[in-house]
């Protein structure tokens, strides 16, 4: 199936023609374009369970634009075990306090973001890439 002297012609007349009416954009097939592995994750990723999950980078930045709105002294969630000020080093011991290292998926924090009970309802439900990455954080020790 390589290229056939006599089609060619034609095909290209025709491509010539199109070209003139609607652009040639089709037509160029001239990219070798190998590209067969996969390329690497870019850092900062942070939902696929790397280990460089870390609280102030990936997890800090979900809970303050996520919970905090009714987490937050005098918020809706104020009188509860979560209380989150914005300062990372703070909310560090708020958050670690409701997570369950033997069991990350059952963690107080996941399962209320996820909705199950939680009075704020679901914030990032099952499978999405914040729930991912929470779960990640927890799996992998829940790192600072
Ligand atoms: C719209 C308001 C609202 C938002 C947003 C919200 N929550 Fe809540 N949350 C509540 C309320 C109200 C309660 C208390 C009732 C209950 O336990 O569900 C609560 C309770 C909790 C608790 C239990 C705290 C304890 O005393 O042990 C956790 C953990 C929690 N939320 C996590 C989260 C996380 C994580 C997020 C963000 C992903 C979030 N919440 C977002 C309203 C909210």
């Amino acid at each position: 199936m390589s290229s056939s002297p006599r089609l060619s012609g034609a095909t290209a007349l025709l491509a010539a023609l199109f070209c003139l009416s609607a652009g040639c954009a089709d037509f160029s097939r001239g990219d070798p374009s190998p590209d067969a592995g996969a390329p690497p994750p870019g850092p900062g990723g942070g939902a696929d369970g790397g280990a460089d999950v870390s609280f102030a980078d990936a997890v800090h930045p979900l809970l303050v634009s996520g919970c905090q709105s009714c987490h937050r002294a005098g918020g809706a969630a104020g009188d509860t075990g979560l209380v989150l000020t914005g300062d990372v080093e703070a909310d560090y011991l708020q958050a670690t306090s409701s997570i369950d290292a033997s069991n990350p998926p059952a963690s107080r924090l996941l399962r209320k973001a996820a909705g199950a009970g939680h009075g704020g309802g679901a914030i990032y439900p099952d499978g999405t890439p914040e729930y991912q990455t929470l779960l990640a954080w927890i799996s992998n020790g829940a790192q600072p």
